[in-house]
């Protein structure tokens, strides 16, 4: 797969595209990024990317004119997705990635916070947001779609967590532990010792339910309960203190 980023700030992903994960998989030819300065489309001498809002507001806009060029000259074919890094969509789920890791190529141009030209919105695909809450520019966002993307490219990752993955259909990861087995007083449950996979596939289906339950219950809305958590959520609740 092939990610294109468009960006102004291109020296941010230094350190990101060059470390662990991620680096591993772009050496193993899983995915090939390349980062763009939306600068160099720019026609005045200064390179100006930005401008002031007609209307008259705080701050400067990005134009439309250099987003547009800089989005055209990075389009290889009709098959190129392309999206906007913005606080104003719906918040980016696990979902989309999904989505996004089964496509060719993605070009992601990165908004800035004080805003863009409105008029460039209709030349792609989809605005991204990742969260509801504002950041100073679409750096971070397009990195964090590119960590979630590239992860689910790595089949030695994804083996083994996407099958846990879906295992936890809908539901929070269930706690794990590794050695001491006790810190503080505070002892790894004895189920995951004993080596009984079926108690212990059992234990963490509770345990992912519970972690649901108590910190984003509003995941629990939507959940289709198998019989087996159906059961585990009672005891769950007969438990709680
Ligand atoms: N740019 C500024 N804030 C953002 C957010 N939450 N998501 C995506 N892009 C943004």
């Amino acid at each position: 797969m092939k990610i294109t980023v468009l960006t102004i700030f291109p020296e941010m992903y230094e350190g990101f595209l060059h470390t662990s994960i991620i680096s591993r998989i772009i050496d193993r030819g899983l995915a090939q990024i390349k980062i763009v300065n939306i600068r160099d489309y720019s026609l005045d001498k200064h390179h100006h990317v930005d401008d002031t809002p007609y209307g008259g507001g705080a701050g400067m806009l990005m134009k439309v004119d250099v987003l547009h060029r800089a989005l055209l000259d990075n389009i290889s074919n009709d098959y190129t997705y392309t999206v906007l890094t913005s606080p104003k969509a719906r918040p980016l789920k696990q979902d989309d990635l999904i989505r996004f890791s089964k496509m060719d190529e993605l070009v992601i141009v990165c908004g800035h916070y004080e805003g863009i030209d409105h008029r460039f919105e209709r030349y792609v695909d989809e605005k991204v947001s990742i969260g509801d809450y504002v950041l100073t520019g679409g750096e971070l966002p397009s990195m964090v779609l590119i960590d979630g993307i590239l992860r689910l490219l790595d089949e030695g990752i994804s083996a083994d967590s996407l099958k846990e993955e879906s295992f936890n259909e809908g539901l929070l990861e269930y706690p794990q532990y590794t050695r001491p087995v006790e810190y503080n007083g505070d002892r790894v449950p004895d189920v995951l010792q004993n080596g009984n996979h079926k108690e212990i596939r059992r234990y963490n289906l509770k345990m992912a339910l519970k972690e649901t339950l108590l910190n984003r219950p509003d995941l629990l809305d939507n959940h289709e309960y198998t019989q087996e958590e159906r059961e585990l959520l009672g005891e769950i609740v007969s438990e709680l203190p």
